[in-house]
């Protein structure tokens, strides 16, 4: 016995069209006319789009940070995804000082085991780079199914790591299928700037973009092209957040670098001027990179449509403004960073994508689950709609509108960076593997029924 969705329109990367999809199990079985057999389940879906369920590559769901730990865990984190159309989320495990890959990944597994709405697997961001952990790197992408690492090069004394340790990462990272994402800045010279603000008595959170300017977003991101070169090695830059960090990923992608490169929905939607308020609650927006000047979303959204930026996550990393944020309230520098959003980013893409003529509807689906599918090893199984593949699939209607607001959002945070901004079109049902997980905009499994990916190596012909 299968399940039927007939009538729909379906939305690939390449393609467009009305079909009917029979799910048998956890796969889809067959796309065309008449699909149904005779004992199936069938499901109208005539008026709705068919998106390949979302993938969402960059999480921070249940981090702990100084004292206390990010707001949503696994469990309202992913629920809150599913809702919002996101059947995979691949978050950011973390080895902290001292730890090896290995423990730091079974930390992450046990947050996350038996508490996901949405099927998950994990980067792995490395803090502590030594002899031990170079040793653990095939382990990493051949046994734990862990295919790309995360590097910081902002956050000094902390999660930061040197150009030394950058470049060996690189190296072995390429001989070992595996793919190094970046977060691009420079933490010396953020450093020093939140040291000069503080001397001048400028601890607001308004501050805080002061501290990372443009120019410490791009000095970070050419410092990894170069680095990339010379290791001849893949890299990926995560939030990317402005024109003079996207020109640079151009040049470096025209001189044949292997550079891939995210953007998140606040830099496309959401703007520097929220740090004109004098008052502590820009703390809100206390995130790295900071928001940008409006006119940088442009840049952003063509480089989306031109294939400079590769794909769409949310960076969520959601801290209370009540009890959290504001530990920061005499030093923006101790706001913890981060903001919620992985229940609006489908939502976000569409209403100021799709509906505004900057993005077509296939690009809309390879920005937001084909493409990172293909950069983290988990296509055709995820990230499109065909037989064979998960069918992880969202019923999607173009006409339902509604406002963000934290009042009705499912993050298990007590603020939206989104607040009163307008959605047009919504997940109404959704699927993963085959299983119903959202009826009519309501979780409808008793349990979370996620499970682990275990990722393929990023290609040696990409490498
Ligand atoms: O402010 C941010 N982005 N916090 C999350 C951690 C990171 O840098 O990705
Ligand atoms: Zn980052
Ligand atoms: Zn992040």
């Amino acid at each position: 016995m299968g399940i039927v969705l007939r009538g729909g329109t379906i939305v690939t990367d390449t393609d467009c069209y009305h079909a009917d999809i029979r799910i048998q199990g956890e796969v889809i079985a067959t796309i065309g006319s008449q699909v149904a057999h005779e004992d199936d389940t069938v499901l109208p879906a005539e008026g709705y789009y068919i998106f390949p369920g979302g993938i969402d590559a960059h999480t921070h769901f249940d981090l702990p940070v100084g004292t206390m730990s990010t707001a949503d865990d696994f469990a309202s984190g992913t629920r809150a995804a599913i809702l919002g159309g996101t059947t995979t989320v691949i978050d950011y495990a973390t080895q902290f000082k001292g730890e090896t890959l290995k423990q730091g990944l079974a930390n992450w597994h046990q947050r996350a085991s038996g508490n996901c709405y949405t099927d998950y697997g994990f980067h792995m961001a490395i803090t502590d780079w030594n002899e031990h952990v170079s040793r653990e790197m095939p382990w990493l992408s051949q046994e734990a199914g862990v295919t790309s690492v995360k590097l910081y090069m902002a956050y000094k004394n902390i999660m930061q790591v040197d150009d030394s340790a950058l470049f060996q990462v690189l190296e072995r990272s390429r001989n070992c299928g595996i793919l190094t994402c970046v977060h691009c800045e420079n933490g010396d010279i953020v450093d020093n700037l939140t040291r000069q603000l503080r001397q001048q008595g400028k601890t607001a959170p308004a501050y805080h973009p002061l501290s990372r300017p443009p120019r410490v977003e791009q000095e970070a991101v050419n410092r990894l092209m170069v680095l990339a070169e010379l290791a001849d090695a893949p890299v990926f830059v995560v939030h990317l957040s402005c024109r003079e960090a996207m020109e640079t990923v151009a040049q470096a992608k025209a001189r044949g670098v292997k550079v891939f490169a995210e953007t998140c929905p606040q830099y496309l939607v959401l703007e520097d001027s929220v740090y004109q308020d004098p008052t502590f609650s820009c703390a809100k927006y206390v995130m790295s990179p900071p928001l940008r000047a409006k006119e940088n979303q442009a840049y952003l959204w063509n480089g989306l449509k031109t294939g400079i930026l590769d794909t769409v996550a949310t960076d969520h990393c959601s801290f209370n403004f009540r009890g959290q944020k504001d530990l920061g309230r005499e030093d923006f520098s101790k706001i913890p960073n981060g903001a919620p959003g992985v229940e609006h980013r489908l939502g976000l893409l569409y209403t100021y994508g799709v509906q505004a003529g900057k993005l077509s509807l296939t690009q809309f689906v390879d920005k937001m689950a084909t493409k990172p599918a293909k950069l983290f090893g988990i296509y055709p199984q995820k990230g499109t709609i065909a037989p064979g593949s998960h069918a992880d699939l969202v019923l999607w209607d173009e006409n339902r509108r509604f406002t963000i607001g934290a009042a009705s959002h499912a993050h298990n945070v007590d603020y939206s960076p989104y607040e009163g901004i307008e959605q047009q079109g919504q997940s109404i049902h959704v699927f993963l593997r085959g299983r119903q997980v959202v009826r009519n905009g309501v979780v409808c499994v008793e349990s979370p029924q996620g499970q682990y990916l275990f990722r393929k190596q990023f290609p040696q012909d990409k490498a």
